[in-house]
C-alpha cells in the first residue's frame, strides 16, 4: 500500500475531530501519512486518540501501509498551526454554513497556497463554503461515509470557483488512500448518496409516524432483501435483471404503471421516452458485454459471498445461512451409534459434492478444499459417537494434532463425493482415524487422510480423557474395524531416496 501514490501529499490536517474527523485521521494514519489535528472541543485530543485506537484493529485486518503508526498523529492548539505544514486539509466541523464559512476563511489564510482543502459536509453547497476565502479554487467537498476508515465512497463536489484541477488532484489523493472517489458533476444539495439515503429515511419516518411499521420491521425489510443486493451493485443494475432477458426496458414496462400508485410519498417523474432511454442506455453501458445470464451468475456469487461473510456473526441473512447449514448438517449426519447396534466396517456416514468455489485454475478441486471436505466426515464421525454441540459447549472436544494426506485423483465441480471412515486405534486421549474420499458415482478413490486426534478439556486447554459415552462408541467401532486391512496411504512417508 502506498498512500499519496501519484500525489505529493505526505501530511494531512484534520480540522474537527468528532466521529468523521477521527475516521479520516485513522484512515490517513493507516495509509502511512502524517496527520496533524485540531479541535476546540473539551477533551478532544483524548477522544481522538481513543477513536483512532478503536479503529486500528479493523484497519490492521485490512492491512497497514509500511511505516503506518498511530504515533504519527499530532494534536495542536489552533487551526493555523494544524494547516500550516499540511498538503491536504480535511475539514470535519459541525454542519452549519456560517461556521464552515468562517472556518474555511481561516484555513485558507494559513494553509500553503497549493494545499487542497476539502469539507466533509453532508449536503452544503461548496459555492457557499468558498464565500470570502483566499484562493477558493482549491476548495471542494470530499463527502465520506461513516465509518470513514472502512467505507471507500467519497463524493467530490466542486463549487462555482473550484478549479477542475482541484477535483483531479483530490481524486488521485483519495484513490491513493483506498477510496472510491465519485465526482458529483452537478452542484446540488445532499449530493448523490445522501439524497438516496434521505429518500429511504423520510419514507421510514412516514411509515413509523403513520403507525404502519416499527423501526425493527423496516430494518428487516432492508437487511434481509434489498440491502444485500445494494451492497455490491446498488439499484439500477439489479433492476436491469428484474426485467428478465429484456432487462431494464421490460422492467420499466412492467413496473412503470406502479409509479402512478401511492407506493411512496416521493412523487415520481413522468416516465417518458427520454427517461426510459436514459435508464436503458445507462444500465446497458453498466452491463457492458455481459449477458443477463452472466450478470445473474455474478449477482448470485456476490450474494452468496455477502451472506457467507455475515454467517459467523449471526447477523441478518448470515443468521439464516448459519441455521440452514446446521439443518443440512443435521440431515446429512443423522446416523448415531447406540449400544448393541451393528457398526459398519468401514463407516459411511457422510456424502456431499464438490462445491463450485472449491475449484482452482485447473478446473479441479483445490488442495485445501480436499482437507475442508474431509472435515465433513470427521464431523459425521463425531456425531455418530455422541460428540455434538452440547458435548463441545461443556468443554470437551477432539483436536487434530497430526495429519497425513494423499491426493489420488483430481475431481471437478459438482461431482458427488462419499466418505469412508475407519478407526485405526484409540485410547483414553488419542484417536487415530482414516478417511477415504471416493467419487460418489464411479467409486474411484480420490483422497485419503489419516489423522491423530487428541481429546482435550478445551477450557483448561490440555489433554483429557474422552467421556464414557463416546468411549463406548469408539470401543464398539474398534471391535468392528480392528481386523480390516490397512487402508490406502497409512504410514507412508514422503521423500526422494538419496542416491
Ligand atoms: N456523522 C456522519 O455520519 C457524517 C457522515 C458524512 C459527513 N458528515 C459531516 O462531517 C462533519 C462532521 O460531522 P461529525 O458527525 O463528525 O460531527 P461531530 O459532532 O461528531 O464532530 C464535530 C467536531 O467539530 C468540532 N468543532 C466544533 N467547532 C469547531 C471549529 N470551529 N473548528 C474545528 N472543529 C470544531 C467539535 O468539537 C466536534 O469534535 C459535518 O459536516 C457532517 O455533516 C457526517
Amino acid at each position: 500500500m502506498t498512500a499519496g501514490k501519484g500525489t505529493s501529499i505526505k501530511t494531512v490536517a484534520i480540522i474537527g475531530t468528532g466521529v468523521i474527523g477521527a475516521g479520516w485521521a485513522a484512515r490517513c494514519l493507516a495509509w502511512g501519512l502524517d496527520v496533524v489535528a485540531s479541535d476546540p472541543g473539551k477533551d478532544a485530543e483524548r477522544k481522538l486518540r481513543a477513536a483512532v485506537a478503536n479503529a486500528w484493529p479493523a484497519l490492521a485486518r485490512l492491512g497497514l501501509a509500511n511505516g503506518a503508526s498511530m504515533d504519527r498523529l499530532r494534536f495542536v492548539g489552533s487551526v493555523a498551526e494544524a494547516v500550516r505544514q499540511a498538503d491536504f486539509v480535511q475539514e470535519s466541523a459541525p454542519e452549519r454554513i456560517e461556521l464552515k464559512q468562517k472556518l474555511h476563511q481561516e484555513i485558507t489564510r494559513h494553509a500553503k497556497p497549493d494545499a487542497l482543502i476539502a469539507s466533509s459536509s453532508s449536503g452544503l453547497l461548496p459555492t457557499e463554503i468558498q464565500d470570502g476565502t483566499t484562493n477558493p479554487g482549491r476548495i471542494l467537498i470530499g463527502h465520506p461515509f461513516n465509518p470513514v476508515y472502512l467505507l471507500p465512497l467519497v463524493e467530490l463536489v466542486g463549487g462555482k470557483q473550484t478549479a477542475p484541477e482541484t477535483i483531479e488532484r483530490a481524486r488521485a489523493f483519495y484513490a491513493s488512500i483506498g477510496m472510491h472517489p465519485l465526482h458529483v458533476r452537478n452542484e446540488i444539495e445532499g449530493y448523490l448518496s445522501d439524497r438516496l439515503q434521505e429518500a429511504v429515511w423520510r419514507e421510514i419516518l412516514h411509515l413509523v409516524n403513520d403507525g404502519v411499521a416499527t423501526t425493527r420491521e423496516l430494518d428487516e425489510a432492508i437487511a434481509f432483501g434489498p440491502g444485500l443486493r445494494w451492497a455490491f451493485w446498488g439499484t439500477n443494475l439489479i433492476f436491469h435483471l428484474a426485467g428478465g432477458d429484456d432487462g431494464m426496458r421490460h422492467m420499466l414496462h412492467q413496473f412503470g404503471p406502479a409509479l402512478k400508485l401511492p407506493w411512496t410519498k416521493l412523487v415520481a417523474p413522468e416516465l417518458n421516452d427520454t427517461l426510459i432511454d436514459r435508464m436503458v442506455e445507462g444500465t446497458q453501458e453498466q452491463a457492458g458485454n455481459r449477458t443477463i445470464k452472466e450478470l445473474e451468475r455474478q449477482r448470485d456469487d456476490a450474494l452468496i459471498a455477502v451472506m457467507q461473510a455475515l454467517k459467523p456473526f449471526g447477523i441478518g441473512a448470515g443468521r439464516i445461512a448459519a441455521e440452514y447449514e446446521t439443518r443440512m448438517l443435521g440431515q446429512r449426519h443423522a446416523q448415531r451409534w447406540t449400544p448393541g447396534s451393528k457398526v459398519p466396517a468401514p463407516l459411511e456416514l457422510s456424502s456431499g459434492y464438490v462445491k463450485p468455489d472449491w475449484i482452482d485454475y485447473n478446473g479441479h478441486m483445490t488442495e485445501g478444499a480436499y482437507v475442508m471436505a474431509i472435515g465433513d466426515a470427521s464431523d459425521a464421525l463425531f456425531r455418530y459417537i455422541g460428540i455434538d454441540e452440547a458435548y463441545r459447549a461443556a468443554g470437551h472436544a477432539y483436536y487434530t494434532v497430526e495429519s497425513h494426506a494423499t491426493y489420488v485423483k483430481e475431481v471437478g465441480a459438482m461431482e458427488p463425493l462419499t466418505y469412508r471412515t475407519q478407526i485405526l486405534g484409540f485410547d483414553d486421549k488419542r484417536l487415530h482415524i482414516h478417511h477415504a474420499m471416493h467419487h460418489g458415482k464411479t467409486g474411484e478413490l480420490l483422497f485419503t487422510v489419516d489423522q491423530m486426534l487428541l481429546h482435550v478439556d478445551s477450557k483448561a486447554a490440555k489433554a483429557a480423557p474422552v467421556l464414557p459415552g463416546p468411549k463406548a462408541a469408539l470401543a464398539a467401532i474398534w471391535a468392528a474395524h480392528r481386523n480390516l486391512p490397512a487402508p490406502h496411504g497409512v504410514s507412508r512417508a514422503i521423500g526422494v531416496p538419496a542416491k
